[in-house]
């Protein structure tokens, strides 16, 4: 454990707190960060199942340490703004957990900055998280191919197994980003569960979002196959037939929804990279549009 750090955990969705608890329940040192304007307190209890955490929280990184942050990906930037101001930060190491992708990624994250992605499910109510599906999780460094943090990783893989290291998460990210294009803002647009999706969309349509996502990849250099994201979309809808999908719960809840960091990531990195994405653009617009008419009524 000589060269181990406390635990950060930025982020208290069910995700983060899930891991929070985890991590603590392996008797590390774990400790919770609250948003600059949250009220002052000094510490959370969370509970998870039967059992319960006290964690103590802080508003800033003040030493050096492992910072996992689950957060929503219009949170990631101002984050990693924050982050970058705080001299304890340069001798950190962050372990990122976000849907869709930022268009400066690569500027915002260091190369040994970690990609953690993952099929678990878990919600929270209240101070209570419940793990609701047990799935794996990948890890790999901003920067394909760099050395694995043997420490860091053995604490993610006990806290919440399994884990996997993956020396080139960007494919695996990539994956996700195309599942989530496919699935995410058809709930909202047909106002419907994962599962109905497999008779609301059509073949032609996911198709097209597919073949552009796949087309904007291979530019960034990463190979996928349209059919194949496709094939995995339809497994997740049918696997996740009764969820709600994230994007349909912020609608529904009349929070920002993810749109601009997946369809309408494609259709902007598209046009950047000269290429058309009509069909993940007219998505976007349409989630877009629709979250204007919630908030208006
Ligand atoms: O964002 C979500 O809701 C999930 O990632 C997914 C895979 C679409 C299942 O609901």
């Amino acid at each position: 454990m000589s060269n181990a750090l406390p635990w950060l955990v930025i982020g208290q969705g069910a995700i983060g707190s899930l891991m929070a608890i985890r991590l603590a329940e392996q008797g590390l040192p774990v400790q919770l960060k609250l948003r600059q304007e949250a009220p002052a307190k000094t510490s959370t209890t969370l509970t998870c199942g039967d059992k319960s955490v006290r964690l103590p929280t802080t508003r800033s990184v003040t030493q050096a340490c492992w910072i996992f942050a689950a957060v929503k990906a219009y949170d990631v930037a101002p984050l990693l703004r924050e982050l970058h101001q705080s001299p304890a930060f340069r001798s950190s190491t962050l372990v990122l957990s976000y849907n869709g992708m930022l268009n400066d990624e690569a500027t915002l994250l260091r190369p040994h900055d970690l990609h953690w992605v993952t099929t678990h499910g878990a919600y929270r109510e209240l101070d209570r998280v419940v793990h609701a599906g047990h799935g794996q999780s990948w890890l790999g460094t901003q920067q394909a191919g760099l050395a694995q943090p043997q420490e860091l990783c053995k604490q993610l893989a006990q806290a919440l197994p399994p884990l996997t290291w993956d020396a080139n998460i960007a494919t695996r990210r990539w994956h996700k980003l195309a599942v989530n294009c496919l699935i995410n803002p058809f709930t909202v647009v047909h106002h419907c569960r994962n599962g109905e999706l497999l008779q609301q969309v059509s073949a032609a349509q996911w198709q097209q979002v597919a073949e552009e996502i796949v087309a904007l990849a291979a530019v960034r250099g990463i190979e996928l196959e349209a059919a194949r994201l496709i094939d995995h979309a339809r497994q997740v809808a049918s696997a996740t037939a009764a969820n709600r999908s994230s994007m349909l719960q912020d609608y529904r809840l009349g929070r920002t929804t993810e749109i601009s960091y997946l369809n309408g990531f494609i259709a902007s990195a598209s046009a950047e990279a000269g290429l058309t994405a009509p069909a993940n653009a007219a998505l976007a617009q349409q989630v877009l549009e629709l979250s204007r008419d919630r908030d208006l009524r």
